[in-house]
């Protein structure tokens, strides 16, 4: 197969097969995962969940995973970490569902929401993630989702659904309004049908945050179940101390789809992408990845909230401030994390 391909590479030079292949069919490429956009449910005015069929098999994923998924927005990539939605396959698929939720940053996620279309391809990484159902775990699971950190709950209750003993498992559902909650006909009609599933929806903008009282009030045993909570950064926040304080973080799973940033009162500086040849300001309190994408430099990137890693390139001078806690660092030739830090003077990267 080696010897077929590097005779291939050598018939097409100076293209790759890949190059020639894709101009036939965007799927056939083999150096990478794709898959084309098969049809897409709006649940609301701003989210959408879009099924794709991907160009080959991809591994059996587990309920709470999450992809990395690609576009290319003003001719430079762009790349987003979704939770999967669906259930998990018991073997490998060409069938994965993202639920997204538009931001209103003209990113990546509004252009799944508003602009995309079946047919439409798309550019993936395979699933990956910790953030899942422990096997033969609890007897009882309490859920607890804040607005789109409901996906990857969504997916685990799914595949619940088609277990044999599923556990109990109470969902907290909390969103601004009732409007704003995705898939809730889906979720009431497990309530109304499976003696094994509770659903409970909290509406913000009229009961306020949940509070510990509130929680207690809702699920007087929460103390006694295994806890998957995903959802701001400021509720994880919250809920985490109350793990704590009661000391069962041991008990307690979280999933943050936001970074709470802390605001940074200090000097900015000018940033060279070296690379690219491309200069920019960039402010005290703006991750180096928007400075860069807003300066038409192709910065890698994927979840955007310091989880996944994919926007690291080489500092190669300067230093840098971590946005989520003010720390300033750097050294010649340091991975740095884009999406977390910005310039805390002038900075040159290797991208
Ligand atoms: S994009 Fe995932 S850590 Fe920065």
């Amino acid at each position: 197969m080696t010897r077929i391909l590097s005779l291939a590479q050598r018939l097409t030079s100076p293209l790759l097969p890949d190059d020639y292949l894709t101009l036939i069919d965007p799927l056939l490429a083999q150096n990478s995962l794709r898959g084309r956009i098969v049809s897409i449910e709006s649940h609301t005015t701003r989210s959408s969940t879009i099924v794709i069929h991907t160009a080959r098999p991809v591994p059996p994923f587990q309920a709470g995973q999450h992809i990395g998924v690609g576009v290319d927005l003003n001719a430079v990539r762009h790349w987003r970490t979704f939770s999967l939605s669906g259930a998990a396959p018991l073997r490998p698929t060409q069938t994965l569902h993202v639920t997204v939720k538009a931001t209103g940053s003209g990113g990546v996620s509004d252009h799944l929401v508003n602009h995309a279309k079946p047919g439409d391809i798309l550019f993936l990484e395979p699933p990956t993630g910790e953030f899942t159902l422990t096997e033969g775990g609890a007897e009882s699971l309490l859920m607890i989702a804040g607005g789109s950190g409901i996906t990857p709950l969504l997916s685990m209750i799914r595949t619940l659904t088609v277990t044999d003993t599923p556990p109990y498992v109470h969902l907290i559902y909390s969103a601004t309004t009732r409007d704003d909650m995705v898939a809730l006909a889906e979720l009431r009609d497990y309530a109304n049908t499976m003696p094994w599933f509770k659903l409970t929806r909290w509406e913000s903008t009229v009961q306020g945050r949940i509070d510990q009282s509130a929680l207690a009030q809702i699920e007087p045993d929460w103390k006694d179940a295994v806890a998957y909570v995903c959802g701001p950064a400021a509720m994880l926040t919250a809920v985490d101390g109350w793990w704590r304080e009661a000391r069962l973080s041991d008990q307690l799973k979280i999933e943050q789809f936001q970074t709470q940033l802390v605001v940074v009162d200090g000097e900015g500086g000018t940033a060279t992408f070296s690379a690219s040849s491309r200069t920019s300001d960039a402010p005290a309190n703006e991750p180096l990845l928007t400075v860069g994408e807003a300066a038409g430099v192709l910065m890698p990137s994927g979840c955007r909230i310091g989880i996944c890693h994919t926007c690291v390139v080489p500092l190669k001078s300067g230093k840098v401030r971590d946005l989520r806690t003010g720390r300033v660092h750097g050294e010649p030739d340091e991975p740095i994390q884009t999406c977390i830090n910005a310039a805390a003077c002038d900075v040159e990267l290797d991208v």
